[in-house]
């Protein structure tokens, strides 16, 4: 495989974290945190397109998170519909297509009608990628391609026998969506966090300490140059 193709970043996907300890360590509401954190969505996606990555994914909210207290969830879930608000004018100007991956029908009604809306206006946009993970896990998203499968099976639309990874992947939330080649997290856990379980299998890591609000463009640009120093190898041999 030759290096230019391994050095490519396509894909970058971020499990935004820290929002909570930044607004702690501010004596701020962790609602305060979050929306810190949504303010920093659009700078980072800014440098994407600077930095020609043409697909951006967030992680703004896990099938987990429902656990956190309800005037949490529903701060989240305004600041959601708030990004989309103020935000969709420029994602049209830019030609940046919004999606979304998730259970989708599970989010509060308005939050999901303004999300259905942004990823209806922005369909045809041919520039960057937008994806936006919410009420999204991993694991929910392989179990509900495995229920899709057998339905097509038990309809007779899918046979059992072409049932390959290339296969599986077209059952998949956004079968579209490439895999990614970098994954940041922010906030120094060492943990995956049931984001994006199918697609990372060979992604490269980059974990930084810091936290999401204050992760700018030059914080990424060590992200970037750090991945540009991996060696990709897909399980094989590159040449020497
Ligand atoms: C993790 O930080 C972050 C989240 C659970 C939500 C991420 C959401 C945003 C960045 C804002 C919403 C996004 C958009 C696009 C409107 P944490 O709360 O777990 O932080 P902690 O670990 O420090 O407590």
């Amino acid at each position: 495989m030759g290096s230019e193709k391994t050095k490519q970043l396509n894909h970058l996907a971020i499990i935004m974290d820290g929002n909570g300890r930044w607004a702690q360590a501010r004596n701020l509401p962790r609602s305060e945190g979050h929306r810190a954190g949504a303010d920093n969505v659009l700078e980072i996606v800014k440098s994407c397109r600077k930095f020609n990555i043409k697909y951006l994914t967030l992680y703004a909210f896990s099938t987990e998170n429902w656990k956190r207290p309800a005037a949490e969830v529903n701060a989240l879930m305004l600041l959601l519909g708030e990004f989309i608000d103020k935000k969709l004018k420029f994602m049209q100007q830019e030609n940046i297509r919004f999606n979304a991956i998730g259970r989708l029908s599970g989010l509060p009604e308005s939050a999901g009608k303004k999300l259905l809306y942004a990823m209806e206006q922005t369909r045809n946009n041919s520039g960057n990628v937008l994806t936006l993970a919410l009420n999204y896990g991993g694991r929910p998203e392989i179990a509900d391609a495995a229920r899709k499968i057998a339905m097509a099976v038990k309809n007779g639309t899918l046979d059992v026998e072409s049932i390959d990874e290339a296969a599986f992947g077209r059952f998949l939330y956004d079968p579209e969506l490439p895999d990614p080649d970098l994954v940041i997290r922010t906030s120094g856990e060492l943990r995956l966090s049931n984001f994006l379980l199918w697609q990372m299998a060979y992604s490269e890591l980059y974990v930084t300490d810091v936290l999401w609000p204050d992760f700018k463009e030059k914080e990424l640009q060590s992200a970037l140059q750090a991945f540009a120093g991996r060696d990709r190898r897909f399980g094989g041999v590159n040449k020497a």
